[in-house]
């Protein structure tokens, strides 16, 4: 019989959408400079300015001048932390006008993905303040803490330069309230980051609803190719560049333009924005079934995040008793490809720092999964995945009970 084949990893990538293949396929051969100024040149360039309102269209950039293309979320955010270390030194920005008066203050989040938390702890190294903000145990920032870290009277380490928490958080999918928190970090002079990584294609994101002046996005997250993404700056907000050399993207980050992938970002982007509404409400089900199915078919479930405010396509579970690594291997031999909430796969057996931030204890958090629903996610491949999961669970439970019953002999 054929092996299953059902990817629930999405969070981690997308396939392409055969759209968005068709179109870099067809293109894979136009090879011209985007920068040159000859007549295939300028075509080039037509395509990304094209895609570059295609993007500034998906997240409600009023000019798409404020969207500069990069590798993806990993660069965008490093970009935006570079700057950072600039303006806090007392540096005027390469671009836009902006003076930090004595602000060098960093305040962040206990949840972030590995490129915030190291580049903000790149920050600490250097002598900036920095604050990695609770949570509660749904995963949503602590608003209370937040007010008295943007007060010099009620904390240390002096005036606000950035606020930067996570749109949607990847492991757990809880959704912060970045209109409201942005709000905040304004009234105290404070700039604001958001990385919108997880959050669009999934969530209305608009970078005016919200009122941020960086906003990060990655493309392999929308179904588009991988290796490119974008930071959406304001007009006028400051940026320096991580990447120097020529005169690409506004001086914010040179290279030669990455044509194929930057056209592939535009159409995945304009598909995702007309899809969304229906695209979420697919999911949502889809990701309702799962947890209602896994809670009632095993005892003793934990569902981490938020209930409500999640993303649509993320559930993310803590199975006690049962190891995270060798559920996802079990799963792994029926076909069934998921993420566990340790960061094994990137080398590390430390628990995930996210289910600790929300409370949840080394040994559950080692015990988690999470399951990122995706396109072509079908209702079948739920089912499926309900059959194999809870033979999987007792079986490890019964395993581990063994184990522990000749530990203590
Ligand atoms: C929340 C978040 N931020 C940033 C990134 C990094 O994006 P990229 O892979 O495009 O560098 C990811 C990718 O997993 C992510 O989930």
């Amino acid at each position: 019989m054929q092996q299953r084949f059902v990817y629930m990893d999405y969070n981690a990538t997308t396939p392409l959408r055969p759209e968005v293949k068709e179109l870099m396929v067809r293109d894979l051969e136009v090879y011209a400079n985007a920068s040159s100024m000859h007549e295939a040149g300028r075509r080039a360039r037509a395509g990304i300015e094209a895609a570059r309102a295609s993007v500034a269209a998906l997240i409600g950039a009023r000019d798409p001048q404020e969207l500069y293309f990069t590798s993806g979320g990993s660069e965008s955010n490093n970009t935006v932390f570079g700057t950072m270390y600039e303006l806090g030194r007392g540096r005027a920005p390469s671009v836009g006008r902006y003076r930090a008066e004595g602000r060098r203050k960093v305040i962040t989040t206990a949840i972030e993905h590995p490129c915030v938390m190291n580049a903000a702890r790149r920050l600490a190294d250097e002598g900036f303040p920095v604050v990695f903000l609770p949570v509660d145990g749904q995963g949503r920032v602590d608003l209370a803490r937040l007010e008295a870290e943007l007060d010099p009277s009620r904390s240390e380490g002096g005036p606000t330069l950035l606020v930067s928490v996570m749109a949607a958080n990847n492991e757990i999918g809880t959704v912060e309230e970045i209109a409201r928190i942005a709000l905040m970090a304004k009234a105290a002079g404070a700039l604001v980051h958001t990385d919108a990584t997880q959050a669009v294609g999934k969530i209305p994101v608009d970078v005016h609803a919200w009122g941020v002046d960086y906003l990060t996005l990655s493309c392999h997250k929308i179904y588009g190719p991988k290796g490119v993404g974008a930071l959406y700056a304001r007009s006028g907000a400051p940026l320096e560049p991580l990447v120097r050399g020529g005169h690409q993207e506004q001086g914010v980050r040179a290279g030669t333009y990455n044509n194929l992938g930057i056209l592939g970002f535009g159409l995945a982007a304009e598909l995702a924005r007309r899809d969304l509404p229906e695209f979420s409400a697919r999911l949502r089900a889809l990701r309702e079934r799962l947890r209602e199915g896994i809670v009632a078919r095993i005892p003793q479930v934990r569902v981490n995040g938020h209930p409500t405010e999640v993303l649509p396509n993320t559930l993310n579970a803590s199975f006690p008793g049962a190891e995270g690594e060798s559920i996802l291997l079990s799963l792994d031999m029926e076909g069934i490809e998921v993420s566990t909430g340790s960061a094994c796969a990137s080398g590390s057996l430390e628990p995930s720092h996210v289910l600790m931030a929300t409370g949840v204890g080394p040994e559950l958090a080692h015990g988690s999964i999470r399951f990122s629903l995706g396109r072509d996610t079908t209702e079948e491949e739920v089912e499926y995945v309900l059959d194999k999961l809870p033979p999987i669970i007792a079986r490890l439970r019964r395993m581990s009970t063994v184990s522990a019953e000749i530990r203590s002999a």
